[in-house]
């Protein structure tokens, strides 16, 4: 079977991990061989690089601070786990991806499109990802269900209802923009129905590439 790199994507509240988590069952069950990795981490300086992001209270760091710290991350992570897995012939199933830093950071954070095309270029190496799925969401719903469980509640949660809209709008504009390689679900729905849609649309995609 061939390789794949599929990356899920999204504000917050779609619901990714746990659509991952069953997407990986069902793939497993299915007999493919299942990587589940996320950013920021995936590894540990990657870890490491998570908690300065996303645990301290400093709601001053600049959106370009942020873009260093995820593309470091990004790096370690594409080179320690992303493309030994593809080489192996898994099928590598990511929560967030480049799309995320050009949606918070470019979209939410003001920075340009062409200094994170530089950052992403160093960071990935030029690896992009077979298949995006965008878990989308009205913002109110997905922080809503982000803010039930405050223990989940990280940083960038905490940012202006504002941010998030631009979040969002970056990511349906950068969907459309490649829909060959987009599928936009919409996540405002039960997890059973969006499940559904995941294993549909993973489905008929590896399908097409065997
Ligand atoms: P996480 O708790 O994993 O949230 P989620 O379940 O929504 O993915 O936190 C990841 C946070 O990091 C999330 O708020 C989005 C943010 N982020 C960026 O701002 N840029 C990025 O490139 C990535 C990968 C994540």
């Amino acid at each position: 079977m061939r390789s794949q790199f599929i990356v899920f994507e999204g504000p917050e509240g779609g619901g990714k991990s746990t659509q991952i988590a069953r997407l990986a069952t069902h793939l497993t069950i299915e007999g493919h061989e299942v990587v589940v990795t996320r950013e920021p981490g995936g590894t540990p300086v990657g870890d490491a690089i998570r908690l300065v992001l996303l645990e301290r209270d400093d709601d001053v760091m600049l959106a370009e601070t942020e873009a260093f710290l995820l593309s470091a991350a990004r790096a370690q992570h594409v080179h320690d786990v992303i493309r030994p897995a593809l080489r192996r012939g898994c099928v590598v199933l990511c929560d967030r991806y480049a799309d995320s830093t050009r949606a918070y950071q470019g979209g939410g954070g003001g920075m340009s499109a062409d200094d994170l095309e530089c950052l992403q270029r160093i960071a990935t190496g030029g690896l992009t990802p077979d298949l995006r799925l965008l878990l989308d969401l009205p913002v109110e719903t997905g922080l809503a269900r982000r803010h039930q469980d405050p223990s989940t509640v990280n940083r960038i949660d905490r940012a202006e209802r504002a941010y998030h809209e631009q979040v969002r709008d970056a990511f349906l504009r950068l969907a459309r923009a490649e829909p060959d390689s987009w599928t936009i679900i919409d996540a405002s729905r039960s997890i059973d129905l969006v499940s559904d849609d995941v294993i549909r649309t993973v489905r008929a995609h590896l399908l097409d590439t065997v």
